[in-house]
């Protein structure tokens, strides 16, 4: 469980714990902070039962403290829980148990839930005995402890991912889902369940995914699955593609940076098999779709949080200038509630690399209530978005453990770049258009490792820059989110205040921020835009603003303008925001190091959110 629990410590936490069946009761050890103090903690316990659960926090009811720390027991120590997600109607239920006399421990929403099972346990008849000679009824059909879950559930609101042992129940553990993600993993002789694969991954390749509202109940000779309408389900196993040493960090310092190194690898692999025989458009066998179904979509709504939100904008720009349909973006959480009117004939796309996030998966429920087809753009295979959609893209980027998105980011941008190809060569692109947009793309993974080559003159800069405490990023049209991302990337894990802006608006308002102390990074174009955003860089510089200009080598920019030139090799213009995002991720990078920060396990973030 320790080590299932290290594995998932990427996706941020704030105290861990873990209990196990040993001597006829629960042996519970908690501890705000890493996983290693608990560990420690731990290790002076002699655990040696054959059935535990284990936790990783991230606080939302409740301060950070060992009493808020999951497992949770029941006051009549009866029933064991770990518990993701959010339990929204807690205050009706913990009133209602406390006239049961019921008590609690800590401030958290979970805790209830320990004392609902205890209490439905408590009322639940004992199985009758069978009839001499007939055989031993089904454990699942007899199992007090299986019922009593299935009935607290039934009246929760809210999401969950929970698994519960009784001490009563020594034999038997029952996990189940409703919004929050989980795993079965089938080992050899034995069974895990946990929130992701990774936790897994070191034991065993065969998992299954369960899906909202299903419960599996796990003895010593299997497990079973069944809804919480008492429907049995057949389990569906599948194999994960990817190995442990695939999520490890190797010869690198940080996650982070392993993956921003990865890039060529992930944007091959996002490409592999999905060109055309004849050299000029994208296929994409996932999206059960055919042409002619293209032909009537009017409108793409694309919806994402964080990183993902700002490749939505990217795919905007692509599918507008290159197939010519409008495209609306909306942040996923908003989205979800904002009953937005939509065009008959508009197709809905998620992006989600994580496949969880619960304000995208609520948008995906929302647009596919209305009756609209929802694709989505994930990169973990078997997630619940990829599974809940209608048909999708699959990025294989390999595992991303960095909580700042790097690779993921970049695939999603490529793409969005073939499928705007796809798209227009299905409207007017032509032929000719098409094998050189091809070609462009192929480019990409020779072109970003060129580009990581300017890694050591990014180290110098972060070097000197990493004292300021205000930046802005400046970009424009489809570099415009680059601008976001980079901007995101340093908040994240420097932690210093940095806006994304469009270059000609920061004119209205944050040129106010302009000193020598609060330098502007800016990705310059080529084409028509050049001159302009070249003019938005005199009025730093008039305001003594520093400047480091993210440029493809072939622009000439003013003598002495920019105070540092980052140049990044020339390419199809709809590659530019790839290889304009990989400085801005080593730039961050260098930048936190350089102040200390510890750049995969960035405070308060969270791999993937997978909570409202
Ligand atoms: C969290 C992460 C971000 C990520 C966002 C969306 O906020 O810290 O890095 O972009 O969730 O995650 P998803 O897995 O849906 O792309």
């Amino acid at each position: 469980m320790l080590e299932g629990l290290k594995r998932l410590e990427y996706r941020g936490y704030d105290s861990a714990g873990l209990a196990v069946l040993q001597d006829g009761g629960v042996t519970n050890v908690k501890s705000v902070g890493r996983v290693a103090n608990l560990a420690k903690l731990a290790s002076g316990k002699n655990l040696t039962g054959t059935t535990g659960i284990s936790h990783t926090r991230w606080a939302t009811h409740g301060g950070v403290t060992d009493a808020n720390a999951h497992p949770h027991v029941s006051s009549d120590g009866q029933v064991v829980l770990v518990h993701n997600g959010v339990i929204e109607n807690y205050v009706a239920i913990k009133k209602f148990l406390l006239t049961k006399g019921y008590t609690f421990a800590s401030e958290t929403d979970t805790e209830v839930l320990a004392n609902l099972i205890a209490y439905h346990l408590a009322k639940e008849p004992a199985a009758p005995a069978p009839a001499p000679g007939a055989s031993a009824p089904m454990a699942d059909a007899s199992s007090r402890f299986l019922t009593a879950v299935r009935k607290t559930l039934l009246h929760v609101e809210g999401t969950y991912g929970i698994a519960v042992l009784s001490p009563a129940h020594p034999g038997e553990l029952v996990a189940a889902r409703k919004g929050s993600p989980l795993i079965l993993g089938v080992g050899e002789n034995e069974h895990l369940i946990a929130s992701d694969v990774s936790a897994l991954v070191s034991r065993t390749q065969n998992v299954v995914y369960l899906k909202d509202g299903e419960l599996v109940h796990v003895t010593g000779s299997g497990f079973t699955l069944s809804t919480l309408d008492l429907a049995d389900v057949s389990p569906v196993i599948d194999q994960v593609t990817w190995s442990v040493e695939d999520a490890e960090l190797g010869e690198h310092p940080h996650y982070m940076l392993k993956e921003i190194f990865e890039q060529p690898q992930a944007l091959e692999n996002a490409m592999r098999g999905r060109f055309s025989a004849d050299g000029s458009t994208a296929n994409f066998g996932g999206l059960n779709l055919t042409p002619a179904d293209f032909r009537i979509i009017d409108r793409f709504v694309f919806t994402s949080c964080g990183t993902g939100w700002h490749a939505c904008l990217v795919a905007e720009h692509l599918i507008e200038r290159y197939a010519r349909i409008p495209v609306e973006v909306d942040y996923a959480s908003e989205f979800r509630y904002r009953n937005a009117p939509l065009d008959r004939d508009a197709l809905f796309f998620v992006i989600s690399q994580s496949g969880e996030t619960i304000d995208t998966l609520a948008a995906l429920r929302e647009a596919k209530r209305k009756g609209y087809k929802c694709m989505a753009i994930c990169n973990v295979v078997g997630s619940t978005i990829a599974r809940e959609s209608d048909g999708g893209i699959y990025q294989h980027a390999g595992p991303e453990i960095g909580v700042a998105s790097t690779k993921a980011f970049t695939s999603q941008l490529l793409i969005a770049a073939m499928f705007a190809l796809y798209v227009a060569r299905m409207r007017d692109m032509s032929f000719s258009e098409g094998v050189e947009f091809v070609k462009g793309l192929k480019q990409v993974p020779d072109l970003a490792a060129r580009t990581l080559k300017l890694a050591p003159q990014i180290e110098d800069i972060a070097k000197r820059y990493s004292k300021f405490n205000d930046f802005l990023f400046l970009g424009r049209l489809d570099l415009f989110p680059i601008a976001l991302e980079g901007a995101l990337k340093l908040k994240e894990i420097s932690y210093i205040h940095a806006e994304g802006y469009p270059a000609a608006e920061m004119k209205h308002g944050p040129i106010a921020l302009i000193s020598e102390e609060c330098p502007s990074v800016f990705l310059v174009p080529k084409g028509e835009l050049f001159n302009k955003v070249v003019s938005s860089m005199q009025e730093i510089k008039a305001r003594k603003g520093l400047i480091i200009a993210i440029a493809p080598e072939s622009v000439e920019l003013p003598e002495g303008l920019a105070d540092e030139t980052l140049r990044i090799p020339d390419c199809h213009d709809a590659v530019l925001p790839i290889l304009a995002t990989i400085p801005v991720q080593l730039l961050s990078y260098h930048i936190a190091l350089a102040r200390g920060c510890d750049v995969d396990k960035p405070r308060n973030l969270a791999k993937s959110v997978t909570v409202e």
